[in-house]
């Protein structure tokens, strides 16, 4: 049976947990609706964290696989000890530092929580979102709000509420619409039980930032190699997908736009339509299909937040293959490269000086 999905506007300046619309939405996820809404990363799909129903409905609208958890998302560091009994001293300093904001922390879990939001695991994911009308919305509902991202499973996050329209039109039973999104790519998940804290997913918070508050801290090693199965279970599918076959090409400039270039000739001689992701600088040297430029080496955070969209752009244009240039992996580039590594399901060409 197709769900009347209902569409709310919303303004992200003047929005407040008293305004009636924003009590309306609270109320609704309250009672086990499933609503989409904008954080500061991508669009999340809510629904209550305590009930497990609700939660089943999630899985079914997206078609995600029952063994990859929810974040929880809260708007006061209170409904943090609902949900766990531990909050060590390296969780408290992330949290001053960080929360709201981009970042997703393991903790315990006090098992209050219904197995399918954990995927029975025993700890629990948390963050609180940076946006007004994610925050709002988690207030004016009173509960801890469980929310991945608002795609069908293995497709681009959404960065837009068209984007959660097309995926899942007539699955859910709302969409706020807030606008775009900022940052593009998803939380930073991290995991700080052990001696060294360890990132299961890079994300909006950096590397750098995070060992600028705790000292060292770990990559798991499957961000790095991929035949190491990563903890972070949602890591191991495919995952980000655009329709084309897409290829990151990575090494030394000169060689790798040469190469994107001689690559989409052929594409191109075959009859194929060829799409091309690029940084600003790059965008003129490339002479075939069709080219996103997207950033710049000094500043990566525009391409972190139209990564998402290109990918769907490239659909929408029936694209056949998609060639990404490689960015440096520092700062947001790690989380950049994570997912357009995803994007194209471990497709690499490397390509550097001496090869
Ligand atoms: O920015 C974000 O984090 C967005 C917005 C909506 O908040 N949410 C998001 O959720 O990206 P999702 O479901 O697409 O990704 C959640 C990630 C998955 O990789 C999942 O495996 C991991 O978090 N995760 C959840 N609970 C976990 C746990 N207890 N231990 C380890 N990883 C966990
Ligand atoms: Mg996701």
């Amino acid at each position: 049976m197709p769900k009347n999905t209902k569409i709310w506007k919303i303004d992200t300046q003047t929005v407040n947990a008293m305004n009636p619309e924003i009590i309306e939405i609270g109320q609704q996820l309250k009672d086990g609706k499933i609503i989409a809404f904008p954080t500061e990363t991508v669009y999340g799909l809510g629904a209550n964290a305590l009930n497990s129903e609700a939660i089943k409905g999630i899985y079914e609208a997206k078609g995600r696989p029952g063994d990859n958890p929810l974040i929880i998302h809260i708007a006061e560091k209170n409904q943090l000890y609902s949900l766990t009994d531990k909050v060590d001293y390296k969780a408290e300093l992330l949290i001053d530092k960080f929360w709201p904001g981009p970042l997703t922390i393991i903790f315990n879990s006090k098992g209050k929580i219904p197995k399918n939001v954990t995927a029975g695991l025993t700890t629990v994911a948390v963050r609180m979102p940076n946006h007004p009308i994610a925050l709002a919305v988690i207030k004016a509902s009173g509960i801890p709000v469980a929310a991945p991202s608002a795609n069908r499973s293995g497709r681009p996050s959404p960065t837009s509420a068209e984007h959660v329209l097309e995926d899942l039109y007539g699955l859910i039973d709302g969409v706020v619409d807030g606008g775009l999104t900022g940052i593009g790519v998803e939380s930073t998940v991290i995991d700080v039980s052990a001696q060294q804290a360890v990132i299961l997913r890079p994300g909006g918070i950096s590397l750098e930032e995070l060992k600028q508050v705790l000292g060292e801290v770990k990559l798991d090693p499957s961000i790095i190699n991929k035949q190491i199965s990563p903890r972070s279970p949602g890591m191991k599918y495919t995952h980000y997908a655009p329709r084309g076959e897409m290829w990151l090409v990575t090494g030394d400039e000169k060689i790798v736009t040469d190469k994107i270039n001689s690559l989409a000739k052929d594409k191109i001689q075959q009859g194929k339509k060829v799409g091309i992701l690029t940084l600003e600088e790059h965008k003129n040297l490339f002479k075939n299909g069709m080219v996103l430029a997207h950033g710049t080496k000094n500043n990566l955070y525009p391409l972190a937040s139209h990564l998402y969209q290109a990918l769907r752009v490239f659909d929408l244009h029936k694209i056949d293959y998609i060639f990404a240039e490689g960015v440096e992996d520092k700062g947001i580039g790690l989380a950049i490269m994570n997912r357009l590594f995803k994007a194209a399901g471990g497709k690499v060409i490397n390509l550097t000086n001496d090869s």
